[in-house]
């Protein structure tokens, strides 16, 4: 006898991955300038708070089995913390950024040096470009914001650098400057030919980007406004475990529906920056 169809979609069973980061300890910590609309430099801030926010994150990746990597934060730079700005990295080929705004051009030297110091083959700019803020790995693709920070002619350069397909897509909201704020990448090791599993905020992108994303990704998840709006997005997956920011409670619900696990870490001190988990978060891709 048959077994009856059920009408219940049962998720696929996930995989973590395991995972190699940089990262930088928020010891200088600070909101002194204005670069995006979540920074006001009149409201106070707190590095004590900071630093234990960001601990737990630190904590929880080796806890999962991930290994974590630190690059010494320069005093004079507090947006530093936000390591995913640092660079783009795969097969152990590092591009390195040039920052938009002058306040963190100064960045760049710092995560050059760390790159060559580790053995990275480190690939200096001609172009603006913020790292994997704007970059994101999905399979082999990568998915290019523009429209805030890294400079379209910077998409055709880590095309060049990598080899690799890369898709524009056009950021709209102020809010969601950084492409890692608006999409995130849930798959982060797929089997070649497979669609990598991405989340993402539509409103966040122009018209043609999201027709961009609606096919070549026709099973993301679509976050809501609320989820996005608490940075829901800037997250970080090995395959299985998804960090997500507590108050994206609409977007841990998708995600355990489809599978994943979502672990929460609220770092809502480094917010107050304009940044989350990911923005935290470099990946080391092979070296
Ligand atoms: N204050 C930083 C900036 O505006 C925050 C960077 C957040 N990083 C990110 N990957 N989204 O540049």
């Amino acid at each position: 006898m048959s077994t009856p169809e059920t009408a219940t979609a049962v998720a696929p069973a996930r995989i973590a991955h395991h995972r190699r980061y940089l990262m930088c300890r928020p010891e200088h910590f600070t909101v002194n300038y204005s670069i995006n609309p979540w920074m006001e430099p009149a409201n106070p801030t707190d590095t004590a708070k900071a630093l234990e926010q960001w601990q737990k994150l630190y904590d929880l990746y080796l806890e999962l089995g991930h290994e974590v990597e630190l690059i010494e934060p320069l005093a004079g730079y507090p947006d530093m913390v936000y390591t995913a700005n640092g660079g783009f990295v795969i097969d152990g080929r590092a591009y390195v950024p040039d920052f938009y705004y002058e306040e963190r051009k100064g960045e760049a030297p710092a995560f050059a040096e760390w790159f060559r110091a580790n053995g990275f083959d480190t690939v200096m700019p001609k172009e603006i470009n913020e790292g994997e803020g704007d970059f994101l790995l999905a399979g082999d693709v990568i998915l290019a914001g523009t429209g805030f920070r890294s400079a379209g002619d910077s998409h055709r350069e880590v095309h060049e650098v990598f080899g690799r397909e890369v898709v524009t897509l056009t950021l709209v909201d102020a809010r969601f400057y950084h492409l890692d704020t608006a999409l995130t990448i849930l798959d982060p090791v797929v089997e070649p030919g497979q669609t990598a599993g991405i989340a993402y905020l539509p409103h966040a992108f122009d018209e043609a980007s999201q027709k961009i994303l609606a096919e070549r990704f026709p099973d993301a998840i679509l976050v809501a406004d609320e989820d996005g709006a608490v940075f829901g997005l800037n997250s970080a997956s090995d395959g299985y475990n998804v960090i997500i920011s507590p108050r994206a409670t609409g977007f841990e619900k998708q995600l355990r529906e489809r599978g994943y696990n979502p672990l929460t870490v609220d770092l809502s001190e480094l917010l107050l920056g304009g940044g989350g988990i990911k923005c935290c978060t470099l990946e080391l891709r092979g070296a």
